[in-house]
């Protein structure tokens, strides 16, 4: 496998107005954008073609990938070596290509932009909430599964029946990996006393590109939109297919997409860094002390 989608063009709502200017891909988390770690976990599973399906008030992403050959000058004149190699790792990272949704129809419809460029091959889709800690990956096992079975992988997470809501939720049945299950029906945030289980999805999948055929006749769903959940849920059990399975993740997730979240994951990723995390945590045990 070699190819990965990022969908990019959401408007970033919930964080206005700092999303009036700047995509909330492009957020910091400590110092680096959102974004770049969703395309370092796609290159640490091994894959090195990312397509980003953006959308207007997107071109910040575009810049930052890109090569700023006056700052990297600038940088190398005051030998400050440390912040070049920061600057040009984002640049020389992937091969990273975009395309715009035009209409913005939901994820599945997203997806669906990027099937000239995937062309017959199974290919990742990241989600760029959701960021997965790089010490518990899920993609490469999600793509070892595609791969022996031929079919769709998503990544399932157990969440508070409470939290279900917001969430593609899966109904499933065990196999012989305790860590797989196969999928046999699946609900796009399903409202109380709908759910099937308690196994959310999380922003990750391995598609199969059968998925593209599927997409192209699947009518709005949930919030009028193209769901991605509703033509996964097509080929659980449709003829031909090799079915959809999930990988059930155990490790540590962040999900940026909210500002609770957000905050929460800048303040557990900067506490296991190793240049702040000591200062960080004498601070934060000292404020929580002071705290009622
Ligand atoms: C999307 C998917 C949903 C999935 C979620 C994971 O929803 O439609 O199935 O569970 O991502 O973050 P969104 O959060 O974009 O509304």
């Amino acid at each position: 496998m070699r190819k990965a989608v990022i969908p990019v063009a959401g408007l970033g709502t919930r964080f206005l107005p700092a999303t009036k200017a700047t995509p909330k891909e492009m957020l910091p988390v400590v110092d680096k954008p959102a974004i770049q770690y969703v395309v370092e976990e796609v290159v640490s599973a091994g894959l090195q073609d990312v397509l980003m399906i953006t959308g207007r008030n997107k071109r910040p992403l575009e810049d930052h990938f890109d090569k700023v050959d006056g700052l990297e000058a600038a940088l190398a004149k005051k030998g400050d070596d440390k912040k070049l190699a920061a600057v040009r790792h984002a640049s020389e990272l992937a091969d990273i290509h975009y395309v715009r949704q035009g209409d913005p129809k939901g994820l599945g419809h997203a997806v669906l932009k990027g099937r000239q460029h995937v062309g017959h091959e199974p290919f990742a889709v990241l989600l760029g909430d959701d960021l997965i800690d790089p010490r518990s990956p899920i993609l490469p096992k999600m793509i070892d599964v595609a791969e022996r079975t031929g079919g769709s992988v998503v990544a399932l997470m157990e969440v508070p029946p409470e939290a279900i809501h917001l969430y593609g939720c899966a109904a499933v049945e065990a196999t012989d990996d305790e860590e797989v299950v196969k999928i046999t029906g699946l609900v796009e945030k399903p409202s109380p006393g709908e759910a099937p289980s308690n196994l959310a999805i999380i922003g990750r999948y391995v598609l199969a590109p059968e998925i593209f055929d599927v997409l192209e006749t699947t009518g709005p769903g949930r919030g009028n939109e193209i769901q991605l959940t509703d033509a996964l849920q097509t080929l659980t059990d449709a003829d031909g297919s090799n079915g959809v399975y999930g990988v059930v993740f155990k490790g540590a997730r962040y999900d940026t997409g909210d500002k609770l979240d957000y905050l929460k994951a800048v303040v557990q990723i900067a506490c296991d860094r190793d240049d702040l995390g000591s200062d960080l945590k004498a601070w934060l045990k000292d404020y929580v002390a002071r705290i009622d």
